[in-house]
């Protein structure tokens, strides 16, 4: 059976991006699959400063998952800090990265780009985290959205790296994006992304997801004027929540003319009430249950951990930390 891996971020709310680009492969990968996802939780260190913070988005995210049909039977489920065989691959993988492949990284050059206020040395080696993430399970596909592509071709440059000066150790693994999800676009049409505060947060209040729908950038086009599909973003995110018919009904509306921008939010916003309403019921339960979740991250922390310590014993042999 194929092993999957992924990582999510405990950096913010779960938004509608992730959840297409991302999540949903996630839950739906457990049928086939045998998965391991993490919170990534020392990737968040990056960017979340304050440790309550880093607390409360940690356990949210965790019921996010659950609440989304994450299951703890059949997945392996836990927090990155909790398994530190992660940050020991990262030192040694950190001995054989050439800065170069790191500057290169499109999250470096942004952050650049950006000036933004500090730039550490955890964001520069983000990507070498996150390669030892992936490789410390040696799985064969890693499902993401279209922006950590870069991460993962990282991930296999290191591996290559790794193997050519020990001999063959860690084995190549390979994105998994879905070309119709791979940039969900965000309330003003750029990528949903938490940085740019344009997404359309799953378990918001109803108000607030309400002001989130009902704020979606449109052109300004009449009621009556026939509308463009592809240009439709409201239409664009209804899409891949609602059946096709459904969609072709939504479609037809637009092209034809006659219904308003509003009409077809209020639309989408009551097609994402409807979609989430059984994950925003069970998350409701889940709330009530902190210890729960503490116990299926400490319990899969504990799985991970026997996968991941079996590849650290080789990778130190090979380098010659420990006995031949
Ligand atoms: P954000 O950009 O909001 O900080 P993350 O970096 O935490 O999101 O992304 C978590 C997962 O969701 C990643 O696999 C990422 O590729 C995916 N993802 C995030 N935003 C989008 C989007 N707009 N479209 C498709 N996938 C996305
Ligand atoms: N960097 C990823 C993101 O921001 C999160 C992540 C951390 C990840 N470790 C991973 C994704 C391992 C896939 C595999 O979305």
């Amino acid at each position: 059976m194929k092993t999957v891996l992924s990582g999510i971020q405990p950096s913010g709310k779960l938004h509608l991006g992730n959840y297409l680009g991302a999540t949903r492969q996630h839950v739906e990968m457990q049928e086939k699959f045998k998965c391991i996802y993490l919170i990534a939780d020392l990737h968040a260190l990056t960017t979340v400063r304050d440790p309550e913070q880093m607390r409360s988005n940690t356990l949210d995210l965790a019921m996010d998952y659950l609440a989304l049909g994450i299951d703890p039977e059949k997945t392996i489920f836990f927090k990155q800090s909790d398994v530190t065989q992660h940050a020991e691959l990262t030192w040694i993988f950190d001995c054989i990265t050439p800065i170069g492949l790191l500057e290169r990284a499109h999250a470096w050059k942004d952050a650049e780009a950006k000036k933004i206020k500090e730039m550490t040395a955890g964001l520069f080696n983000y990507p070498v985290l996150m390669a030892a993430d992936i490789l410390v399970y040696r799985p064969d596909l890693v499902p993401v959205g279209k922006d950590q592509k870069q991460h993962i071709e990282i991930a296999r440059d290191i591996a290559m790296k790794f193997n050519e000066h020990f001999g063959e150790t860690l084995p190549m693994p390979q994105d998994y994006i879905k070309p119709e999800v791979a940039v969900v676009p965000g309330t003003d049409g750029q990528k949903m992304s938490k940085s740019y505060k344009n997404t359309i947060d799953i378990f918001a209040e109803e108000s607030v997801l309400k002001k989130q729908v009902m704020g979606i950038v449109t052109d300004s086009k009449g009621i009556n004027e026939p509308k463009d599909p592809a240009t439709c973003i409201p239409y664009l995110l209804y899409k891949h929540l609602a059946s096709s018919q459904e969609a072709a009904e939504m479609e037809l509306q637009l092209t034809k003319g006659g219904t308003g921008y509003g009409d077809i939010k209020k639309t989408l916003l009551a097609k994402i009430l409807e979609y989430f309403a059984q994950a925003r019921e069970k998350r409701t339960e889940l709330i009530k249950k902190p210890d729960e979740i503490y116990d299926i991250l400490s319990d899969g922390a504990k799985k991970a951990r026997v996968i991941a310590s079996k590849t650290m014993e080789e990778v130190k042999r090979k380098v010659g930390l420990t006995a031949a």
